[in-house]
Order: C-alpha cells, then sequence, then structure tokens
C-alpha cells in the first residue's frame, strides 16, 4: 500500500509524466477542444476519456480526431438520474482519472456522484459566479443589465454552479450585444481559464480541500 502511494506521488511530482484525466461533453466541445490543444502544447495532462450523455455531440468526434477514446452513455436510457450517474461513474473510474472535467457536461448530478468524485471534478461555467448560476446566462447578463460579464471553473459540490471557484474571466457587455455576441467574447475566456484551471491542479496549487459548504 506504502508502496502503491509512493509511486503515485512520484508520478505526480514527475514533470513528464502526463495526469490522467476524464472529460465529459453534452455538446459542441470546445472547451474539450481547448484542452486537446493545451495537452498538444505545454499541458501535462492526458485526456483518457472523453464521455457524453449524447450521442450526437460534436465534441466526440473532436475527441475521435484527437485519436482520444469515447464512451457515451444516453441519461434517457436509465430510469433514474441516480442509475444514470451510477453507470457514469464506473465507466469513469475505469480510466482512473486524477481530475473530472465538466466542459460544457448539461446534467446535474446527484450528491453521491458528487461525493465520490470530491476534489478532483470541477465544471466551467459561463458566468461571473456567484451571480447568475443555471442556464441561459448571456440573455440573462444582457436583460438585467449588466456592464461586465464572464466565465467562472470552479469545483463541484452538491448546489449546482456554487462550489469553490477556481478562476474567473471578465468581458464587457456592449451596446448592442446580443446573447450571441456576448456567448462569444465569454467562449474565448473560458478556452484559456479552463486549461490554465486545471494546470493549476496539477501543479498542486489548489486546496486540496475544497470546501463543499456543508
Ligand atoms: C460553454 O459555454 C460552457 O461554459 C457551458 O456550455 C458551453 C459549452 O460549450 N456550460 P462547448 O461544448 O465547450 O463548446
Amino acid at each position: 500500500m506504502e508502496t502503491a502511494n509512493n509511486t503515485k506521488t512520484n508520478e505526480c511530482l514527475d514533470p513528464q509524466h502526463p495526469h490522467p484525466i476524464v472529460v465529459l461533453i453534452s455538446g459542441r466541445g470546445s472547451n474539450l477542444q481547448s484542452i486537446i490543444d493545451a495537452a498538444n502544447a505545454d499541458l501535462r495532462v492526458e485526456i483518457r476519456a472523453v464521455i457524453s450523455n449524447k450521442s450526437d455531440a460534436f465534441g466526440l468526434e473532436r475527441a475521435r480526431q484527437a485519436g482520444i477514446e469515447t464512451r457515451v452513455i444516453e441519461h434517457q436510457s436509465f430510469p433514474k438520474r441516480e442509475d444514470f450517474d451510477g453507470a457514469l461513474q464506473a465507466v469513469i473510474e475505469q480510466f482512473q482519472p486524477r481530475l473530472v472535467v465538466l466542459a460544457g457536461f448539461m446534467r446535474i448530478l446527484t450528491p453521491a456522484f458528487v461525493a465520490h468524485f470530491k476534489n478532483r471534478l470541477i465544471n466551467i461555467h459561463p458566468a461571473l459566479l456567484p451571480l447568475l448560476p443555471g442556464l441561459d446566462t448571456h440573455e440573462r447578463a444582457i436583460a438585467e443589465g449588466f456592464k461586465e460579464h464572464g466565465a467562472s471553473v470552479h469545483f463541484v459540490t452538491e448546489e449546482v454552479d456554487a462550489g469553490p471557484i477556481i478562476i474567473q474571466a471578465r468581458v464587457p457587455v456592449l451596446p448592442g450585444d446580443t446573447p450571441e455576441t456576448l456567448a462569444a467574447r465569454v467562449l474565448v475566456e473560458e478556452h484559456r481559464i479552463l486549461p490554465q484551471a486545471i494546470r493549476w491542479f496539477m501543479e498542486g496549487k489548489l486546496s486540496p480541500n475544497a470546501d463543499d459548504g456543508q
């Protein structure tokens, strides 16, 4: 047991050794692409698998193009949320990731799932949390007259979009912005801060004891 732990620790400290991650998606996968691109540059991660709850997610194609294993676990196939999450957890664990990244994964996760991956589960959210949790953040930022908007990467806790924030990026809301123009401005920043959060995690710069608010 001690030997196994030591081996793991040494691997984590070895700058040449890529850290295994699993990425969960539901759609386009542009944030996934930002991780693939960073991994092809200088981010020391190995994306062991990309898992989607939707079979037509374009991000699956991006993963295949990059030679990454893909899995589809369709939530409609499961009678209960707990069953879907249990199946998802089992598949993720087959790949033994140090970190699980929600990159546009549009499912609310059960407390049991979140607890299982505590402190190794992060999410990108297109708003300056704690402002605008939930959906339609760009529409709401404009409707509420915000002058500033942005994106956040945070640890996932039981409460949706409420876990400890790792990094945020701000963009202006400009006169005449539509949800689409604002989303595009935010997305550029998402693609910068998500790989940065993963880098900090792997460098051990983030607290291993994210407060789960309980
Ligand atoms: C991103 O804006 C992400 O913040 C939100 O959903 C979008 C997913 O985009 N949760 P993509 O699939 O990464 O292109």
